[in-house]
C-alpha cells in the first residue's frame, strides 16, 4: 500500500468528470482502492474521492472515526462507493462549515442535504444503498462532487464564511461545535 500525494486546488484533474467504473475493472483497482484509504487515513480526511490523487474514476471512500479534524462529527464506518448515485430524500438544509483536503488551509460554509439515499457498487463490484441523516449525509454531497470536478469551494454562498483552519479555531470552531451537535440530535433517526 501506498500514501499517494493529494492534488491542490489550481490542478486541471480535480476539475474534470470523473468516468464510470466497469465492474469487470474491479479485481484490477483493487490496489489502488487500497491506496486511497490509506492516503486517506493518512491525512485524516473523512473522505478521499479517485480524482483527488489524479485517477479520474468514480470511487471514494468514507470513513470517520473520532476524526481530528472533524470532533463534531458522528463516526461512519470505512466504506468504499463506486459509482454511487445520490437520491435527496428531503428538502431540509444546514448550513455546515466544511473544509478539504484538496483546498489548503481553508474552511467556509456551505449548505447540505440532511437526509440522502446512496446506491452504488462496493469495491467488489455488489450493489449497496445506505440512507444517511445529518453530517454525514453532507460528508457523502462532498465527496461525490468530487467526482464531478465541483469543490466545497463553488457551494459556499457567503463568501464571508471563509477562513482558516487557525482562525476556525480561534473565532467559530465553539459555536458551530455547538450547531453541530445540534444538527446531529435534530436528525437522529
Ligand atoms: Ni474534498
Amino acid at each position: 500500500m501506498a500514501v499517494l500525494p493529494i492534488l491542490q486546488l489550481g490542478e486541471p484533474r480535480l476539475r474534470e468528470v470523473s468516468k464510470a467504473v466497469d465492474p469487470a475493472e474491479l479485481p484490477q483497482l483493487q490496489g489502488f482502492i487500497d491506496d486511497l484509504i490509506e492516503t486517506m487515513k493518512a491525512a485524516n480526511g473523512a473522505g478521499l474521492a479517485a480524482p483527488q490523487v489524479g485517477t479520474l474514476l468514480r470511487i471514494c471512500a468514507v470513513h470517520v472515526q473520532d476524526n481530528p479534524r472533524y470532533p463534531y462529527k458522528p463516526n461512519f464506518p470505512l466504506t468504499v462507493f463506486v459509482n454511487p448515485v445520490i437520491t435527496v430524500l428531503s428538502d431540509a438544509t444546514e448550513s455546515v462549515f466544511e473544509g478539504c483536503l484538496s483546498v489548503p488551509d481553508l474552511r467556509g460554509r456551505v449548505d447540505r442535504f440532511m437526509h440522502v439515499r446512496v446506491d452504488a457498487l462496493d469495491r467488489h463490484g455488489k450493489p449497496f444503498s445506505v440512507t444517511a441523516k445529518g453530517l454525514i449525509a453532507g460528508t457523502f454531497q462532498h465527496e461525490f462532487d468530487h467526482l464531478d470536478g465541483l469543490l466545497f469551494v463553488d457551494r459556499v454562498t457567503d463568501s464571508k464564511t471563509f477562513c482558516t483552519w487557525a482562525n476556525f479555531d480561534a473565532f467559530h470552531k465553539p459555536a458551530f461545535v455547538e450547531e453541530a451537535f445540534a444538527i446531529t440530535a435534530k436528525y437522529r433517526d
